[in-house]
């Protein structure tokens, strides 16, 4: 089976990059360093230019500047390299534009056939909205009245979460959208689709034969996935407040998450097979019918003043931005089932939060026990085989699994085999902005969420925001640093099972097998 990368290829033609919220975080942080990295690997040509779009009035001298920082600051490359630098930075221009005004558009029409003849690109452009997605549909409206769909080359859309706040809304946007881009010409950002172990979970399912026989209702016992910060809202507060971690992690990345690995094998590893095939899983998702159904299945938390070992930690609802009687969670836990033939009767266990005291992503898939086990003619209680995939900060898998404890006669011990991917190639992976950027360019919309993936989420999300509008009594509070409310541990225990730590912080008696430790 072949896996297709297409980050490793080059950019096969030319393009202008309109980065619009060019003075913003995300741009800083993310874009201008993903466009650098994506440069020095040579996989951008020299037939490219950027511009960088917002209100403020700045020179080209400034915004370059601006770069530069951001890239010696934020990059896993610096920009050390005068020559190269200068090479690079002259594909940036800036343009200050009211997003308002047609005219403004008029004005970037004309710059952009300006930069086409200078560095020799066939007219396609890549329009990346750093923008609130409030303001999607009206710069659409005067990208298409100012004249710059009418290029001869490809037209393409790039646009941040989140995709609306309910379903109704999102479906209102989308419908401004395709009044002016075609589906395919929408690429539907979640990062958490960009990152390298996320993409992993295909190729270990699907070119693993002793994972995919076992990948199912009949071996596997639970599945949960762990998306933990340790940061607070920070200075997001006035967003978060109006969002909460269910729609700011669960509509998007942990669903996205859940059906890469639920999903059934698709016919070829290409976009539009695998997005199919999440959709199935997505409309198997079983929809909780009523408030106490929600109740007893998803547990919301907010946290409260509390320790990192001896700094303090305000509370939310203390935070900048934040009402102060604030029923937002900033936590959230849940029991999901798929209904379908794969996964009857699996219960996936998905949490996510903010100030809790590890920031990591992780997926654990715990396998059935063994029948009968008769081991030494005496019943061991045996650990569970657990397959562990390390998204974020550190990147690889382990397995745990059961042997015999070396020297003994009848004693078993848990071993847990990890190949640490990160531990080999460092920081060098790509970071997910660089590959979604270049796939963007390349057209190549697999790790895009597709519309039907958007709205299902958001059907599902909207059952348990309905139920939590409607009775606010339930929420809990967790004290900042600490794993979020005990009621998510009962979630688990009256299923007979637990959260699994983190990291594989566990048990002494556990050996590690490991390229690591
Ligand atoms: C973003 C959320 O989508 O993902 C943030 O809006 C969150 O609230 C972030 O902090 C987490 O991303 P990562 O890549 O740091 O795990």
């Amino acid at each position: 089976m072949t896996y297709n990368t297409s980050i490793e290829s080059v950019s096969p033609e030319g393009v202008i990059y309109y980065l619009f919220g060019a003075t913003g975080d995300l741009a800083r942080r993310k874009l201008f360093p993903a466009l650098f990295s994506l440069y020095k690997e040579g996989k951008l040509s020299e037939n490219f230019a950027v511009v960088g779009l917002a209100r403020r009035p700045r020179t080209n001298e400034q915004f370059r500047s601006d770069l530069y920082d951001s890239i010696n600051e934020f990059c896993r490359y610096k920009a050390d390299d005068l020559n190269m630098w200068n090479r690079f930075a002259e594909h940036f221009v800036y343009m200050s534009l009211d997003i308002n005004d047609v005219e403004g558009f008029k004005a970037l029409d004309a710059l952009s056939s300006e930069l086409d003849e200078q560095f020799a690109i066939p007219g396609n452009r890549l329009f990346y909205l750093a923008l609130a997605p409030s303001l999607f549909g009206p710069v659409s409206f005067n990208m298409r009245d100012g004249g710059m769909l009418q290029s001869k080359g490809w037209h393409r859309l790039v646009i941040e979460k989140p995709f609306g706040y309910d379903l109704p809304s999102a479906q209102e946007l989308n419908k401004q959208l395709n009044q002016v881009f075609k589906e395919e010409e929408i690429f539907r950002i979640d990062h958490y689709l960009g990152k390298e172990m996320v993409q992993n979970i295909q190729v270990l399912r699907f070119s693993n034969s002793f994972f995919e026989p076992l990948w199912n209702n009949k071996h596997i016992a639970s599945v949960q996935i762990t998306l933990s910060e340790t940061v607070g809202v920070e200075d997001r507060g006035g967003y978060y407040d109006k969002s909460g971690a269910l729609r700011d992690m669960g509509q998007n990345h942990m669903i996205q998450m859940l059906s890469m690995i639920a999903m059934e094998p698709p016919s070829r590893l290409v976009g539009e097979d695998i997005r199919d095939e999440k959709v199935k899983v997505l409309r198997s998702l079983r929809n909780y019918t009523s408030s106490d159904d929600v109740r007893n299945n998803v547990i919301r938390g907010q946290y409260s003043a509390g320790k990192f070992g001896d700094k303090a930690l305000l509370g939310y609802r203390e935070e900048d931005s934040v009402d102060d009687s604030s029923t937002t969670e900033t936590y959230f836990s849940a029991k999901v089932m798929i209904d379908n033939f794969r996964w009857a009767g699996v219960p996936f266990y998905i949490r996510t939060g903010k100030r809790l005291p590890v920031k990591t992503t992780e997926v654990v898939i715990e396998f059935k026990p063994v029948a009968n086990n008769i081991l030494f003619g005496t019943k061991h209680d045996l650990a569970p085989n657990l397959l562990v995939i390390r998204v974020n900060p550190m990147e690889g898998i382990y397995i745990k699994l059961n042997a015999k404890k070396p020297g003994s006669d009848n004693e078993v011990q848990p071993v847990n085999m990890e190949f640490c991917q990160s531990c080999l190639v460092g920081i060098n992976t790509p970071e997910a902005y660089e590959r979604l950027i270049n796939d963007a360019a390349h057209g190549d919309s697999t790790y895009f969420t597709r519309w039907d993936e958007v709205s299902h989420a958001w059907a599902f999300v909207d059952k348990i925001a309905q139920a939590w509008r409607e009775e606010s009594s339930d929420l809990q509070f967790y004290p900042a640093g600490s794993w979020g409310p005990t009621a998510a541990d009962e979630l688990l225990a009256k299923d007979g099972f637990h959260w699994w730590p983190v990291n594989g912080q566990e048990e002494d008696n556990v050996i590690w097998i490991t390229n690591s430790r």
